[in-house]
């Protein structure tokens, strides 16, 4: 795949992994993308899988054409990039590699060896000439890992972003950008918005034409879209107006009220999005969380807490800054629901949320005034 005439797409699709970075569902697969740099010098933007080396490396060996790397280009060191370096190393023995220094560290401690003799290390603002063109490397700290540099091209004004514009999904099926790319975001990265925004601040003062991550598609066309996206997902922005219910229920009555809680907002018009945290995806919950401007919390007092799928999801959310949002709270208990004062303790350190006033207490099973607090609690949310 030719990105422009002198950068070819030389990655890999993964349909094998079934939870990627050993948590995430990617029913349509993983891209590990990679990229040839073709000047006077020749760089490659990156690695992938151990377990895809063979095929990235008969990709290489083809794009190549009879030439040889000058430089192996390492943007970030998780393994699903990093995880063909040495293999690379071996069979083009005079290349060297370009990185961070704290990316070295790192190779010294997944390889045993940080190529000493063929290193070349840039910080920020660093160039490469590789001939007609210069590449600029810009450090992206903790998007998401330490040793993070993102790469400008001001030939051909590629971004090469690393993780940053990435998403799940093999490039071989073809999905809507922002679903799996927010779900993306938000598991992976979504701790780490300050940082992001930092990139995006240093980013914004490049011409870019085309950014080219390292999952998902190259982006080409109508790159504010994507970059308004990200702005408003590591700035803890909501980005539609709506409610996002998240559940769990052990028999059916805390259901009950989200069923009716639901049917009432989208009756008023409201955008609703519901999850049962037992049975659907955490991933794609977290992200509804941070998509939707209000959260609706419902589940069961549990030996003493609430129930552990809630108790998980609820720290997932905290621990990447869930922030600027309206949060309600339905509990259900037989003897003593503290489900609410359980859920609203686990936000103790959170910022910028607005607890609703209207709190419902269902005792086993919903009653009349249960009723009316959910009719309460919708006008609340409207
Ligand atoms: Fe795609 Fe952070 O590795």
């Amino acid at each position: 795949m030719e990105i422009s005439k002198t950068v070819l797409y030389v990655g890999v699709n993964d349909h094998i992994t079934d939870l990627f970075e050993g948590q995430y569902v990617v029913p349509n697969g993983m891209a590990y993308n990679s990229y040839l740099i073709l000047d006077q010098k020749t760089a490659v933007m990156d690695t992938v899988d151990i377990r895809f080396c063979d095929e990235w490396l008969n990709n290489l060996e083809k794009a190549l054409d009879g030439k040889t790397p000058d430089y192996l280009i390492v943007q970030h060191m998780e393994p699903d990039h990093s995880g063909s370096i040495v293999k690379f190393m071996e069979k083009y023995s005079d290349a060297q590699i370009v990185s961070s220094i704290k990316a070295f560290t790192m190779m010294k401690n997944y390889f045993g060896t940080d190529f000493s003799d063929r290193q070349v290390v840039v910080g920020e603002n660093s160039t490469l000439s590789l001939g007609e063109r210069v590449l600029t490397f810009i450090t992206a700290p903790m998007v998401h890992w330490p040793e993070v540099i993102v790469t400008y091209d001001s030939l051909d004004k590629i971004l090469f972003s690393a993780d940053g514009f990435g998403k799940f999904g093999a490039l071989d099926i073809e999905e809507d950008w922002a679903c799996e790319a927010r779900r993306y975001y938000f598991g992976i990265v979504g701790k780490y918005g300050a940082n992001v925004q930092i990139l995006l601040k240093k980013a914004s003062n490049l011409d870019i034409q085309t950014i080219c991550p390292l999952h998902g598609p190259i982006l080409t066309e109508n790159l504010s879209y994507y970059i308004n996206l990200y702005d408003i997902w590591s700035s803890y922005k909501p980005e539609v107006k709506g409610v996002f219910i998240a559940y769990t229920s052990v028999y059916g009555n805390t259901k009950k009220a989200v069923e009716i809680l639901a049917e009432k907002l989208k009756e008023k018009g409201v955008k609703v999005s519901v999850s049962d945290l037992a049975r659907e995806d955490l991933a794609e919950a977290v992200e509804d969380a941070f998509k939707y401007d209000k959260l609706v919390l419902a589940t069961t007092t549990y030996n003493g807490g609430i129930f552990p799928y809630m108790n998980d999801f609820i720290h997932h959310l905290t621990e990447r800054n869930y922030q600027n949002r309206t949060v309600a709270f339905i509990e259900n208990g037989s003897w003593m629901p503290t489900a609410t004062k359980v859920m609203k303790d686990k936000f103790s350190a959170s910022k910028n949320l607005n607890f609703a006033n209207t709190e419902i207490k269902i005792l086993s099973s919903l009653n009349d005034k249960n009723l009316e607090e959910i009719e309460s609690l919708a006008n609340e949310l409207v």
